[in-house]
């Protein structure tokens, strides 16, 4: 009796002296930080996925693989833009693999079943690419962050810029999911209310590139221009066909800037002179982006685009947060709140994130000339994603 009351004493004082000396040792803050990495490795997307991927990874290894004192290890997953399959996936990472923080991804659609999951669990989730309005909207969560944009971003100031250049009918032309729509409805909103009309809007399911029918329908209509979203693999055919049916010279194609970043090798020519909006272009002569540009170039032997840099500024993020909370990721209101104080240094121009956790940030209109998107101007600054929905 005597000896297992000594003992019970022993263990609960030996416990307190080991909280003391290091707090949190019996939490989660020990040990390597598992990043579920959920992005496209195949299909029209395939090529984002990678630049995400390289840019997280570049940002780790210059922190010499570590985010706040916790050592990185990833677990990947090819989520192919299927959302169908995206429930399965994420639910992998989070039950099976037990990764602490997810990372993905390119698609909407796959990205608003990330964001379920993430909800539901509470594991941390930064967005690197989809834009799905709901993720930052009805959607929001504590523990979800965006270092993207939001669908609403790049389409509100393009609908701005046409209004203003003169433009008064539009037709749009876009994939028929959440991205294509909400891009389509952002550009809609600031182009009516710049006093155009969107006189046709046209689209196709995600992700079909036989697009002769519609631009027969656009030759057809004739407007004044058109505005599209496209990205990846889609975007370079696109551009190709609009050019071959003899379209580009007669009436004037925008778009959404995924329509030439990360594509240009590909589309060659037929991209030149383009007009485009988007968080970032190939000519900010910033030290900043010239920094990044350089380390990219190196590691990987290939030019950054869009897609490299929200990449990397995931990995800010989730520095950011790590840091805040000395590596412990049940902290997650501190973690919450470092985020929505920090700035994070990006190479597209520093940002702050919005009360739903949507990159507040400049929107450039950039031009196509060679193998760059150059910037022209900046068509919104610190744009902010209105956050419908969110109650936070
Ligand atoms: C999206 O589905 O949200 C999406 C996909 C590719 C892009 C941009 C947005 O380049």
């Amino acid at each position: 009796m005597k000896t297992r009351l000594l003992s019970t004493a022993f263990t609960t004082v030996f416990a307190a002296a080991l909280l003391a000396a290091a707090p949190g040792a019996f939490a989660q803050n020990t040990g390597k930080v598992k990043v579920g990495l959920m992005l496209p490795a195949t299909g029209t997307f395939a090529a984002l996925g990678t630049a995400i991927e390289n840019g997280f990874r570049l940002y780790v290894a210059e922190r010499g693989g570590k985010l706040g004192g916790r050592e990185v290890e990833f677990v990947r997953v090819d989520d192919e833009s299927d959302p169908a399959k995206a429930t399965d996936n994420v639910n992998k990472l989070v039950k099976r693999d037990n990764v602490d923080v997810l990372v993905g991804t390119v698609h909407s659609g796959v990205a608003m079943a990330m964001a379920r999951v993430a909800k539901e669990t509470g594991t941390v989730l930064i967005v690197p690419n989809a834009g799905a309005d709901a993720v930052t909207g009805p959607m929001c969560a504590v523990n979800i962050f965006r270092s993207s944009f939001s669908n609403w971003q790049p389409g509100y100031a393009m609908g701005d810029v046409m209004a203003k250049r003169g433009h008064k009918k539009v037709v749009t032309i876009t994939w028929k999911y959440a991205a294509g729509d909400e891009s389509v409805k952002g550009f809609k909103e600031a182009f009516e209310k710049g006093g155009g009309t969107v006189v046709k809007e046209l689209s196709l399911p995600f992700p079909n590139v036989e697009f002769q029918a519609l631009l027969t329908e656009i030759a057809a209509t004739k407007p004044d221009a058109v505005y599209t979203f496209f990205a990846g693999g889609g975007a370079v055919k696109f551009v190709k066909d609009y050019a071959a049916a003899g379209l580009k010279k007669n009436i004037p194609l925008y778009g959404a800037g995924f329509l030439t970043d990360g594509t240009l090798e590909a589309q060659g020519a037929d991209a030149e002179g383009l007009m485009t909006t988007l968080h970032y272009a190939d000519s900010l002569g910033t030290p900043r982006d010239g920094a990044f540009r350089l380390a990219y170039a190196k590691s990987y032997k290939l030019q950054p685009d869009v897609y490299a840099v929200q990449g990397y500024d995931a990995a800010q993020m989730l520095a950011v947060g790590l840091e805040a909370v000395k590596g412990d990721l049940s902290r997650k209101a501190d973690f919450a709140a470092a985020l929505q104080k920090a700035r994070i240094d990006s190479p597209r121009g520093a940002f702050s994130l919005s009360k739903s956790n949507n990159p507040v940030q400049d929107i450039y209109l950039r031009q196509v000339s060679g193998k760059e998107n150059k910037i022209v101007s900046v068509a919104s600054k610190a744009l902010s994603d209105p956050g419908r929905g969110c109650k936070l």
